[in-house]
């Protein structure tokens, strides 16, 4: 993240005043987790891209600052990227770039394709968990390059990359993106079994397609790649963020509110909306790409699992949960994707909710209302979810760790306020 966007951010708290119904409707941006890949995927061309539905965020600016750092031209203009890799200047990504940044951990496999060499620094875990990269690894060997880590850098050679039948032990969103890119450019037929299904992974797919790669079955657990000997130039529309239209779902149903959200692809969103139906609330898809969520003004409890991509996606569950701390009756979510993803449960506890942690495994029994209070982020979707929270707290709620919620959702504040809730950012008190 950009040094200064994070120390403007880590100095700056959001006040919110909880218990104003929203209405009307909101912009949703594109996708974070696809715009991120995309912008790696770019690498694999020798032309110049275009990107449009870009979503400003800091992990753009990340990603685009080591983009250029390996010699790619990039031009923004609102929410159009212009990216020229035609001249890519080295295939050593910088380390103090890339371990601000998880995400650019996507060179590799378009580097290694297209210039037969990368070394990028191993990304790391985060808050959220170790989040090691040995599938990627695995499959890029199976591809026939020589791949060893060495003081924390993954370097990566192959004269010529070599189709190939890879099983994934996991269904790693990416790992099955950096092996579905990788394979784009490599000789023959690639055929990657137990691959991750999210949207992201299909818009990938489609983006790499409109660029001549010949590819298969994205979206399903079996991707077949025809690798070509190289790409073109392409204008491409990136999908909407589902995680930013579930995010303000859980802000519509919350305040038992009737907001309306577009654009929105519903059937990016099954797992979520057939909960939100589970529980109590209407949810009307409308044929302006938009879809309506309605409140009965009461909703129940439930049980969450999270799952790979067509289950509940571990991206909600933080947020999700915020709604079920004010259910009537009791909730069990489950975390099984990653291991360490509940930090958001002592915030909401000292909220007022009333959540018991065994393992990866919380019993939520619904309260009568939240109270506001001072509370701090620890990742992206635990702050969303805590903003959820506020949005229905009685009186005012601090929240602090804008560092994490700038990285995932543009113009947060702004959108809300247009719905109409009570949100302000205001400098840290003792910043
Ligand atoms: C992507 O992360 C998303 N990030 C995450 O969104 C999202 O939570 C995740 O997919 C799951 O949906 C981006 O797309 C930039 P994984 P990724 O590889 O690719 C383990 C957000 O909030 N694993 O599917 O890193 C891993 O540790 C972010 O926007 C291995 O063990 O996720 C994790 O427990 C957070 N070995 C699980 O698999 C590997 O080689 C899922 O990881 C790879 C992964």
């Amino acid at each position: 993240m950009d040094q200064s966007v994070s120390t403007k951010a880590n100095s700056s708290i959001l006040e919110v005043w909880g218990g104003t119904p929203l209405q009307g409707k909101v912009n949703i941006s594109g996708a974070k987790n696809s715009a991120l890949v995309l912008m790696a995927g770019a690498l694999l061309c020798s032309e110049p891209c275009r990107l449009r539905n870009v979503p400003s965020l800091a992990d753009i600016q990340g990603m685009a600052k080591i983009l250029k750092a390996l010699g790619v031209k990039i031009k923004q203009d609102n929410d159009v990227l212009e990216l020229d890799p035609t001249h890519i200047t080295t295939t050593d990504a910088p380390y103090e770039l890339v371990s601000k940044l998880r995400a650019s951990f996507f060179a590799i496999g378009p580097l290694l394709a297209r210039m037969g060499v990368a070394k990028v620094p191993l990304p790391g875990g985060c808050a959220i968990g170790a989040r090691p990269v040995e599938i990627h690894v695995r499959g890029l060997k199976q591809l026939g390059a020589e791949v060893y880590i060495e003081h924390g850098v993954v370097h990566a050679y192959a004269s010529k990359l070599k189709g190939a039948k890879i099983y994934l032990d996991y269904p790693s969103v990416g790992a099955t993106e950096t092996l579905m890119m990788a394979a784009t450019l490599a000789e023959g037929e690639t055929v990657l079994d137990n691959a991750a299904q999210e949207p992201e992974v299909a818009d990938l797919a489609n983006f790499c397609i409109s660029m001549g790669a010949k590819i298969t079955g994205a979206g399903t657990k079996t991707i077949t790649i025809s690798g070509v000997p190289k790409l073109h130039s392409t204008d491409y529309n990136i999908v909407p963020d589902r995680i930013e239209a579930g995010t303000f779902l859980m802000a519509g149903a919350i305040t038992h509110s009737d907001i309306l959200l577009s654009p929105v692809v519903p059937d990016h969103l099954t797992a979520v909306i057939a909960k939100l139906r589970s529980i109590g609330f209407q949810l009307t898809p409308d044929a302006q790409q938009g879809l309506r969520i309605q409140s009965k003004g009461v909703h129940t409890g439930t049980e969450i699992e999270t799952l790979p991509y067509p289950g509940f996606p571990t991206d909600m569950q933080s947020i999700f949960m915020a709604l079920l701390t004010l259910s009537e009756g009791n909730s069990v979510v489950t975390e099984t994707v990653f291991e360490n993803r509940l930090g958001h449960v002592p915030e909401l506890v000292r909220m007022g909710a009333d959540i018991r942690v065994k393992g990866n495994i919380a019993v939520i029994h619904g309260v009568p209302f939240l109270s506001g209070a001072p509370v701090t982020g620890t990742d992206l979707r635990a702050t969303a979810a805590l903003v959820v929270a506020a949005l229905a707290a009685k009186g005012k709620t601090s929240i602090e760790g804008l560092q994490h919620l700038d990285r995932g959702y543009s113009d947060f504040e702004q959108k809300l306020r247009g719905l109409g809730a009570r949100i302000e950012r205001v400098p840290a008190p003792n910043a």
